[in-house]
């Protein structure tokens, strides 16, 4: 398979690199120019990777799918002067854009699928959503990390959503080892502890065929002190909070997609 990407930032880089470390049969990869400094870096990393300074020159470089990693404000701008050979399977990973916009902008009359993955891609560690069925994308981030097909633009919604929970995961993190700091110990230490013991938990989430709410009163005798911080945090308004986050970037989400 011969894969092309236009855009070559944080995201391409981290599912090339995980492309590459999962030895995944593809002849070729062809990514746009920019950005400049990543699209060298991958160039002299991987001999599989050859640089192309027009985006068009990726499309027609003989590509069987063309995966699209732009913002969402260049988008319009990148699509509408491209021609993809008719059939020509297109990933698009960019945030909030349906795909029917995206076929409009770009002409292009193949499969076209979202994809998001994530930056863990890169070392063989994500799930990456889809919006639909593709035996390409499926059988490509199946070796990266694993694969979930939403079965509808809501639940496609829903999943994209809670990866934005990556930034309050560190924020919590940084609360409780600030708080951990102020006890008087030390930054590296509080760190490496809180690091340690949330891996161990996402290792017993993963392993455990047992929901969320089972494994929290598992993990709260009653009455006990683990029971106490999640009472407190409710209480204090902790999983309400975290739920009108969630709606909050579905309100945003709905908005862009009706603008586009
Ligand atoms: N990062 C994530 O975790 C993640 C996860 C899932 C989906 N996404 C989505 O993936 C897309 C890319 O995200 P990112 O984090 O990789 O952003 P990024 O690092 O800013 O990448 C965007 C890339 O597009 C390039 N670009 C801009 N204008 C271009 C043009 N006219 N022709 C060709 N390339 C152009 C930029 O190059 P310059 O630097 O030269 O401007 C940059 O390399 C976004 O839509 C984002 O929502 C990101």
């Amino acid at each position: 398979m011969k894969i092309g990407f236009i855009g070559t930032g944080d995201i391409a880089e981290a599912v090339i690199t995980g492309i590459m470390r999962a030895d995944f049969p593809v002849q070729e990869i062809s990514v746009s120019a920019r950005s400049r400094h990543i699209s060298s870096r991958l160039s002299e990393t991987y001999d599989t990777v050859r640089v192309l300074e027009e985006n068009q020159q990726v499309i027609d470089s003989g590509c069987d799918l063309v995966f699209l990693a732009v913002l969402p404000q260049q988008a319009k701008e990148v699509l509408e002067p491209l021609q993809f050979r008719d059939g020509q399977e297109v990933a698009s990973l960019i945030a909030t854009i349906p795909v029917e916009q995206i076929a409009d902008w770009s002409g292009a009359t193949g499969l076209i699928t979202r994809a998001v993955p994530l930056p863990p891609v890169a070392e063989l560690r994500a799930v990456t959503v889809l919006s639909g069925p593709s035996e390409r994308l499926e059988t490509l981030f199946e070796r990266l990390g694993g694969v979930i097909v939403a079965q509808s633009l809501q639940q496609l919604n829903a999943l994209s959503i809670a990866t934005t929970m990556m930034g309050t995961v560190f924020g919590i993190q940084e609360t409780v080892t600030e708080w951990m700091g102020q006890q008087g110990v030390c930054e590296p230490d509080a760190r490496r502890f809180m690091s340690s013991l949330l891996l161990a938990l996402a290792k017993t989430g993963v392993d455990a065929d047992r929901t969320f709410a089972e494994l929290r009163r598992a993990h709260s005798t009653p009455g006990g002190l683990n029971a106490q911080t999640f009472e407190v945090f409710s209480e204090e308004g902790g999983r309400d909070a975290l739920t009108k986050a969630l709606e909050s970037v579905l309100s945003r989400t709905l908005a862009a997609s009706d603008k586009n």
